[in-house]
């Protein structure tokens, strides 16, 4: 069951998204080689508290930690820890954050230090995928028309789409209905809605889609190493232009 949101659970909305958004600011003051996983999650953690906000993630399926921090080939879930960043890695962090009883969910990816040209060139990539679906989420498309878009401009630049993890509804919970592949067939699917609240989230590989689950139980990598990029936004679909709600100019 799809949940349409009401103009007062929007406005809560809008606060998660807010934290979410202010958290990646904080976050990317630090980012740097040298500094660990798990002091970015901290820095997350404290950040999110302050805001009178909860970290959606932690304890979420029982995963450990505030934040998803990914290095290079982690494609998602990546579990903060000690490993330091270094110069020419890139970062995908995934960020949640509960207020008031609804939730915001964004990612990015970022370069720590310099970067070769084509790490660069697949983190625009995906992000630019994100906005290429973003055309279609609008009241009364259908849903997969997003999908397909994001499909099809990852793999006419050469990468491919990861399929076996999605983007979701959001709300009153981290995942609601329906749950929002990023590959399909243009025109099917439900039809969107204004009042949805969805957060969509390219995950793309530089080579195959394939990818494998480590024995943490969280951390998915790429199965032939290649490097990996995120971008996710929770989006409100409005009788007008989408509204992001965790990106904030
Ligand atoms: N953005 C991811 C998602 O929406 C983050 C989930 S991490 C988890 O599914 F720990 F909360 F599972
Ligand atoms: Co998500």
């Amino acid at each position: 069951m799809i949940n349409i949101k009401s103009t007062s659970e929007i406005s809560k909305m809008r606060a998660a998204g807010k934290v979410v958004f202010g958290t990646f600011k904080e976050l990317e003051k630090h980012i740097k080689p040298g500094i660990t996983t798990k002091q970015l999650d901290k820095i997350a953690h404290d950040y999110i508290c302050a805001q009178g906000a909860e970290p959606s993630f932690l304890g979420y399926a029982g995963y450990p930690a505030s934040i998803c921090a990914s290095i290079n080939d982690t494609v998602i879930h990546g579990i903060p820890d000690d490993t330091a960043l270094k110069d020419g890695d890139i970062i995908s962090l995934d960020i949640g954050a509960v207020i008031d009883g609804y939730h915001g969910d964004a990612a990015r990816t970022y370069p720590v230090g310099k970067i070769s040209d084509e790490a660069q060139r697949l983190i625009d990539v995906t992000k630019q995928s994100f906005f290429e679906g973003l055309k279609f989420a609008r009241h009364n498309e259908r849903l997969f028309s997003i999908s397909a878009t994001i499909q099809d401009y990852i793999e006419s630049n050469g990468y491919s789409i990861v399929r076996n993890y999605c983007g979701h509804g959001i709300g009153k919970k981290l995942h609601e209905d329906p749950e929002i592949p990023n590959h399909g067939i243009f025109g099917r699917g439900v039809r969107l809605c204004k009042g949805m609240t969805i957060a969509v989230e390219p995950m793309v590989n530089a080579g195959g889609f394939e990818t494998k689950c480590l024995s943490d139980g969280w951390t998915v990598k790429t199965k032939d190493g290649s490097l990996a990029c995120h971008y996710e936004n929770t989006i409100l679909i409005t009788d007008g232009e989408p509204e992001l709600l965790t990106l904030i100019e």
